[in-house]
């Protein structure tokens, strides 16, 4: 897990391998393994891997989602928040968990933010995702992952040039 942790970086670029159906699967269970408040989980997730529609997905945003573009599976997660207040942190913890499973199965990933941004001028980008896959008004649509291959695989970040500052012992101090 630590391993995972230091090398995971987002990855917007990524080849055109195929991931494996194993590690599909991988992930479907993996999504269904995080943690929620209350064990309510508001949660559902859609898993796409039909070219057109990632290709769609990838214009959800003007410019924040066009990894997709290049990205051989794209997971939407979704949320009815009727069943949970606290539905955002649920899902980011999901989305995070996908993302780091991914990692441990040699694949890379992006997290693409759907909520509280536009698509373009008329509709939000929630709203765009949810036209393109059905999704039913009352579920919120705040995220989309996207995964793949790395043509390259990026370093973690160095362990000297982590944000220290950010860091208090036992109570908060501006001088650290
Ligand atoms: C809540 C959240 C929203 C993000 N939204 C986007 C996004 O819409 N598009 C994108 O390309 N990256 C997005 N990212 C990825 C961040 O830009 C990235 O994690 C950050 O720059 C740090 O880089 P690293 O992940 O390589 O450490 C998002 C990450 C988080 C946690």
């Amino acid at each position: 897990m630590l391993n995972i942790l230091r090398q995971r970086r987002s990855v917007r670029d990524f080849t055109q391998e195929k991931i494996p159906p194993k590690s599909i699967e991988t992930l479907r269970e993996a999504v269904l393994r995080a943690p929620s408040s209350r064990n309510n989980q508001p949660w559902q997730f859609i898993f796409v891997e039909q070219r057109s529609l990632i290709e769609q997905l990838a214009k959800s945003k003007a410019h924040g989602t066009r990894f997709l573009e290049t990205a051989q599976l794209a997971l939407v997660v979704l949320a009815d928040p009727e069943i949970s207040d606290v539905w955002i942190e649920d899902c980011s913890i999901a989305a995070i968990t996908a993302q780091y499973a991914a990692e441990s199965l040699g694949l890379k990933s992006c997290w693409g933010q759907l909520r509280l941004r536009p698509h373009d001028d008329q509709i939000s980008a929630s709203d765009y995702v949810r036209q393109l896959l059905d999704i039913p008004e009352k579920f919120e649509v705040p995220i989309v992952v996207g995964f793949g291959f790395p043509p390259e695989t990026p370093k973690g970040h160095a362990v000297a040039e982590l944000p220290r500052k950010k860091l208090h012992q036992n109570r908060f101090t501006e001088e650290n």
